[in-house]
């Protein structure tokens, strides 16, 4: 555990999918923006991670880093405040996830519930894959390499979050820290902190056909969405199926819409929607331009804010490769300590000298 006086770390990441939407923001980047200032931050992209289901084409895996990393800065992440690195930068991460390899019963890893469900959900991808299996084992490397107190995810991450304390508890019992002239930390008797899961309290973003928002249901609206194109989408959402003339009074609370006013609207905003939906005082139409003034709100400082990286996208480049160096540095002092532990320290050792009696 960190002293008192220090920030406790929080970490985490997300696989580089392509331009994020505003489920991707609502479900973690809000709240990763928001953690900047109690916490000392890293945030990454897993593009290791998205080799486990996508590595029979990996064509886009670089560019769509890119567009994530622009995606962190836009949302405002700050590289003032958060190290944002790129997983694959970082070879720390290959090596400790090498040494849990050895450590961590096959058991565990199958009984992820995450990993019989895309298996499942993913029929068209041979996912009987070592890499595949080994997923969650990788995200716990991710995570311990950094001795992260916290880990903002999502409830379907939490799993992962376990095995990655079981597996910080074995590596411990294993391969106790060792104590050297000078440690900093003396009282401190493990190599790795068990990290807590940082429920980021998820309301529920639904995409323009009512679904949840999700790149595979194509019902999302981008971080990126220009502000005409965003007024499209909200004017063919689907909204509360009971309303169907004007005359009809409708309900925000079974309405994509409204959920979305939910979210984004302000309070004057919301009372207007729900006293003019339920008397059919307004039409859906005036509602949702309403939910796309909202939502532009939201979206139209960050596309300010992405401009001069889309003009120049090597300057999110540059703070993304500045970024991992920082994180190098932090996992390799990890991985010093871890090293020492399991017996593969790169220092020099006299051989223990065996005493022969002649
Ligand atoms: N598995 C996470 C996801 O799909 C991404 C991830 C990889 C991650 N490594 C991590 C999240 C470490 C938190 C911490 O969203
Ligand atoms: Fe939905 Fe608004 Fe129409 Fe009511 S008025 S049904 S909340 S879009």
């Amino acid at each position: 555990m960190p002293s008192s006086s220090k920030k406790g770390r929080v970490l985490s990441g997300m696989r580089p999918t392509g331009k994020l939407h505003l489920g991707n923001y609502v479900g973690a980047l809000r709240n990763w923006v928001a953690l900047q200032d109690q916490y000392d931050c890293f945030f990454f992209i897993a593009d290791w991670h998205a080799l486990t289901t996508d590595y029979a084409d990996t064509s886009s895996v670089k560019q769509n880093s890119l567009e994530v990393m622009i995606d962190y800065l836009a949302a405002g992440l700050d590289p003032e405040r958060s190290t944002m690195f790129i997983q694959s930068h970082v070879l720390q991460h290959a090596e400790l996830h090498l040494l849990f390899s050895m450590i961590t019963p096959l058991g565990w890893l199958e009984r992820v519930p995450s990993y019989k469900e895309q298996r499942e959900n993913l029929k068209d991808k041979d996912l009987g894959t070592y890499g595949f299996l080994g997923y969650p084992l990788l995200q716990s490397a991710d995570i311990l390499i950094y001795q992260a107190d916290f880990v903002p995810v999502g409830e379907d991450q939490v799993p992962h979050v376990e095995l990655t304390r079981e597996v910080a508890r074995r590596f411990n019992q294993f391969y106790p820290r060792k104590l050297h002239a000078g440690d900093r930390d003396p009282q401190r008797g493990m190599v790795f902190p068990e990290p807590k899961p940082l429920l980021t309290p998820s309301p529920k973003l639904p995409g323009t056909d009512g679904r949840k928002m999700s790149k595979s249901y194509n019902n999302t609206i981008l971080l990126s969405e220009p502000e005409a194109s965003l007024r499209q989408k909200l004017k063919t959402m689907v909204t509360d199926p009971a309303r169907i003339r004007r005359t009809d009074p409708g309900n925000p609370d079974v309405c994509p819409v409204g959920d979305l006013h939910k979210i984004f609207s302000t309070a004057e905003t919301m009372a207007k929607v729900n006293e003019g939906c339920r008397t059919a005082g307004i039409g859906c139409i005036e509602c949702k331009q309403w939910a796309s003034d909202s939502l532009w709100r939201v979206l139209g400082p960050m596309q300010e804010r992405r401009q001069k990286y889309e003009a120049n996208p090597k300057l999110a480049w540059d703070i993304l490769e500045e970024g991992s160096q920082k994180a190098r540095s932090v996992a390799e002092a990890t991985m010093v300590e871890a090293r020492d532990a399991a017996n593969l320290s790169h220092e020099y050792e006299a051989p223990v000298q065996s005493v022969v009696k002649s």
